[in-house]
């Protein structure tokens, strides 16, 4: 990556985390990073410890800027889109984490058919764990999703989906660790209702998802062969499975992914038509 100067707009918790995963890849020096944000106190901390510049005034940071990250919250895009406008340049590039508004929309609202990048993350990226989906929209070139990827690839993993299957990256991931952490709270309550202190019994199961997930990664083996391989007939994991299946634990995981995802397309409506009404 080219040292591109960035300006990233909303400094809160996925701002700040893609901000420490950018300067600590080495992606860009911290001089040629901007922080906008409507806090001068979160921008005075920030400026503390990563000794980036910050801006309270978005149209005045994004000139000269070759990559605009858009990190508020969905209510308050329209105004800082409309904010941009009068500044903006043709061919700065737009990465967006901004939940359920497409790209289409945000490259009409600034009026100068910008390559957007859209992304959906997930909470990990605040210790570089993410897992992202990134999707060209609009005049964004493989280039513009290259500098997004690389971006992104600094809190975590990331795939490239086409923009109309970000929703299902939203059900998957992006609400995904939800999931999971129910289901660590459910092991450490199993550990507890056998007599392990919550203490221990967290501790386990923390480490038995993440270790788990870890033996996937590196085997590179199919989950299903993972666990037949663990299974003793007549053992005490059987008769574990036996319960998890009697469940339903599989086809409850696949509705989750499902009713996140329609709920996301929906969101993703309703979104689209209050700012068009804004706009
Ligand atoms: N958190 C997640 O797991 C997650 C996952 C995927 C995508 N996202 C998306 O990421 C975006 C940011 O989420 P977040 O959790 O980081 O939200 P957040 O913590 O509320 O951060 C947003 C930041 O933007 C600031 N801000 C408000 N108005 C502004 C303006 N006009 N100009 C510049 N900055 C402004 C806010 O300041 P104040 O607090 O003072 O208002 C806050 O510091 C959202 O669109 C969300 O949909 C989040």
């Amino acid at each position: 990556m080219a040292n591109h100067k960035i300006v990233l707009i909303g400094g809160g918790n996925m701002g700040r985390s893609l901000l420490r995963g950018i300067l600590k890849a080495g992606l860009t020096p911290a001089e040629n990073f901007t922080v906008v944000d409507v806090d001068e106190g979160t921008l005075g901390a920030l400026r503390d410890e990563y000794g980036m510049q910050t801006s309270t005034d978005a149209a005045e940071a994004i000139v000269g800027a070759e990559v605009v990250i858009l990190a508020v919250k969905p209510y308050i895009l329209n105004g800082v889109l409309d904010g941009l406008a009068p500044t903006v340049e043709a061919d700065q590039l737009f990465i967006s984490i901004v939940a359920g508004v497409k790209g289409s929309y945000i490259s009409k609202k600034l009026g100068k058919n910008n390559p957007v990048v859209r992304c959906m993350p997930n909470i990990a990226a605040i210790v570089d764990a993410a897992a992202s989906g990134v999707s060209a929209c609009g005049s964004a070139t493989p280039e513009h999703l290259d500098i997004a990827e690389e971006l992104l690839g600094a809190v975590g993993e990331v795939v490239r989906v086409k923009e109309n299957l970000l929703d299902a990256v939203t059900g998957l991931s992006g609400s995904g660790p939800a999931y999971i952490y129910m289901v660590i709270e459910a092991l450490c309550d199993g550990g507890v209702r056998m007599g392990l202190t919550r203490e221990i019994s967290m501790k386990l199961a923390i480490q038995t998802v993440s270790g788990a997930a870890q033996v996937v990664r590196e085997s590179g083996e199919h989950p299903a062969v993972l666990k037949d391989r663990v299974t003793t007939p007549g053992g005490t994991t059987i008769a574990a499975l036996n319960v998890l299946e009697a469940g339903g634990l599989r086809g409850m995981m696949i509705d989750a992914v499902v009713a996140a995802t329609e709920r996301a397309k929906a969101v993703a409506e309703e979104t689209s038509a209050e700012a068009s009404e804004d706009a």
